[in-house]
């Protein structure tokens, strides 16, 4: 029962973020030099998974190029000697396994996940969305996955949000689990999962974000979901069938979360990767305080 696959779907169209995103992928937005993808990879490889599947579609063929091998630039960096930039570009080619598979249409997030189905097989796995992306000692997923190794369970990572926010989001009905010896962090039992509830029909403001755990039920249950908010097939509505046959849990974590899918939250992210850079926060801390 060990999680050793992640799923990142990154097949969406990034239309909050046109139009930039009408010819690169979301994904491949920069934080200063890195693009996000790269962290949400990074945190998945950091928790312990081996293999990666990336639901791509048209025109993100630069998220696969990225990951790839890079010969001539890796010669060009050696023979310029830049040992420091060289190191980087070949540990992100070494990083993991990745594979890549086509979303013909993005047709909401539970069938993105679905094609991963062949993949995945029997086993439990992980799903990142390329939308958060968290800053923790310990990744967020693997907090979630050890959860998961306790409950024996489907887990989702949850927050909680203002209620104006709550909308965007699957808001969870649940009961704390009490006396909690399964994790550190706050741990629910879900009863119920509203997906972009209005915000006086939310359940609660503990939202659930962009990391899950999921035994391969899911499928079966994404395979019976049908459309429901906006019209749309919703994973909230996958989670409440699996909720018949399984316990469901949600877990609070540790660490700081950027909503890069806004973009006042992809700046926050911007900002505050800058200013650990050694050769920009000096100056950019300057720069922000004649601003403010
Ligand atoms: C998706 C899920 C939602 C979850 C959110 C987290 O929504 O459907 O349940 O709360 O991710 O970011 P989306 O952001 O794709 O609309």
């Amino acid at each position: 029962m060990q999680v050793k696959k992640a799923v990142i779907p990154a097949a969406g169209m990034g239309t909050r973020f046109l139009p930039v995103t009408k010819s690169m992928p979301k994904e491949m937005l920069p934080l200063v030099d890195t693009p996000a993808i790269h962290f949400v990879v990074k945190e998945a490889v950091d928790a312990g998974i081996d293999d990666i599947i990336i639901i791509t579609g048209r025109g993100k063929r630069s998220i696969e190029n990225y990951f790839d091998e890079s010969p001539e630039l890796e010669l060009f960096l050696k023979k310029k000697g830049k040992p420091e930039i060289l190191d980087f570009i070949a540990e992100i080619t070494n990083m993991v396994n990745v594979h890549y598979i086509r979303q013909k249409e993005p047709c909401g997030l539970p069938n993105a996940i679905l094609q991963a189905e062949k993949h995945v097989g029997d086993e439990p796995f992980a799903v990142l969305l390329g939308d958060d992306i968290i800053k923790s000692d310990k990744p967020c997923i693997e907090q979630l996955i050890e959860v998961f190794t306790k409950v024996k369970s489907s887990v989702l990572a949850v927050q909680e949000v203002p209620l104006e926010k709550i909308s965007r989001y699957g808001s969870i009905d649940g009961t704390k689990v009490q006396p909690n010896n399964i994790s550190e962090n706050i741990l629910y039992k879900v009863q119920d999962i509203v997906e972009k509830p209005r915000p006086e029909d939310a359940p609660s403001l503990i939202a659930s974000i962009g990391r899950y755990v999921f035994t391969p039920e899911i499928f079966d249950c994404i395979h019976q979901t049908k459309p429901g908010v906006n019209n749309e097939l919703q994973i909230a509505d996958s989670i409440r069938l699996l909720m018949k046959n399984q316990e469901m849990y949600a877990s609070e974590f540790h660490g700081h979360r950027y909503d890069i899918g806004d973009k006042l939250g992809y700046l926050e992210a911007v900002i505050d990767y800058a200013l650990e850079k050694t050769d920009l926060s000096k100056d950019l801390k300057k720069f922000l305080k004649t601003r403010c």
